[in-house]
């Protein structure tokens, strides 16, 4: 049976966490020059439905590290483009490919593209999760912090994509999660529910002190994400006190590590002082995309 990596609830701890020890050991075996052939004769399909540098390039490098072939496919130059339907696209791409990741708007394109193509489909952000950005993250703070777990995180802005996956990480992970979004911006009503039911320790709040007061781990994101460009005006009034500057970075713990996904928005989302800034991780974050990549990659597609 194939199995996709459309979100993160579709796993439990003891899967995520064996994608954490392999991401480790392709990451060491990596920087030790050893190569490591896992996908060996593989093509991987890369679909981009929207913009990406990290994504993209990480994916790209990733399987070639593997072994395999990456095909950049942008909707734009595909038949995708011109309203060739998903379901078609999924069945012909699955006949010459291993393995499919694509990044796209709505979650129910993943879903379908996944229900009609024969093998491991990967989700590389849509508008409702991006888990392996946030596999990214946990990462990140495990090699800062030696666990991840104990630890209280902060959100601080939309509660966007990358906030939902942060609320099933909480979910499946255990840890304490705090995010102040602005009213009328908060995450989705139905992973909050489903996180509930799985007994998360969430808080919701729309003041970022108190989520950021005392945290060990302080995350941002851009406040109108792919997609919603043409409402950047009226959230920049809505998030108006939501930047994440040296004051609020000041009532985390000392030693707390700031993330962001990036691409950063500096003074809107986040201050320049606090990205260069001495807790600032974002870029061993956005090398461990490459790595964790290369895990999911290595475990799914067979
Ligand atoms: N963080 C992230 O997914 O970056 P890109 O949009 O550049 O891929
Ligand atoms: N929330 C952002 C993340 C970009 C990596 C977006 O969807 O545009």
């Amino acid at each position: 049976m194939k199995r996709d990596f459309l979100a993160l609830s579709q796993f439990d701890k003891p899967e995520l966490d064996a994608l954490f020890s392999l991401t480790k050991e392709l990451k060491t075996k990596q920087k030790s020059g050893e190569q490591q052939h896992l996908l060996n004769g593989k093509s991987v399909a890369l679909i981009f439905e929207k913009s990406s540098t990290r994504t993209r390039i990480s994916f790209e490098v990733g399987v070639y590290q593997l072994g395999g072939q990456p095909l950049f496919i942008s909707s734009g130059t595909s038949q995708m483009g011109r309203g060739e339907p998903i379901k078609d696209t999924a069945r012909t791409i699955a006949r010459y490919c291993d393995g499919v990741m694509i990044r796209t708007y709505g979650q129910e394109i993943v879903e379908e593209f996944a229900a009609y193509a024969a093998v491991p489909i990967i989700n590389g952000l849509t508008d409702k999760f991006h888990p392996c950005q946030i596999m990214a993250d946990i990462f990140t703070v495990m090699e800062h912090k030696g666990r991840y777990d104990g630890l209280t995180y902060a959100w601080v802005g939309d509660g966007n994509n990358m906030a939902n996956t942060w609320i099933e990480a909480a979910a499946i992970f255990g840890f304490e999660l705090r995010l102040a979004c602005p009213k009328g911006y908060e995450p989705a009503q139905d992973v909050l529910a489903w996180a509930k039911g799985k007994g998360a320790r969430l808080l919701l709040t729309t003041d970022p002190k108190e989520a950021v007061s005392g945290a060990d781990v302080v995350n941002t994101d851009v406040w109108a994400s792919m997609g919603q460009e043409a409402e950047q005006k009226e959230r920049e009034k809505a998030f108006s006190g939501y930047c994440l500057d040296d004051a609020l970075v000041g009532l985390a713990r000392p030693d707390c590590l700031v993330l962001h996904c990036l691409p950063a928005h500096r003074g809107e989302e986040i201050t320049e002082s606090v990205i260069e800034g001495k807790n600032s991780v974002v870029w061993d974050e956005a090398e461990n995309r490459l790595h964790v990549q290369k895990a999911i990659m290595a475990s799914l597609i067979k």
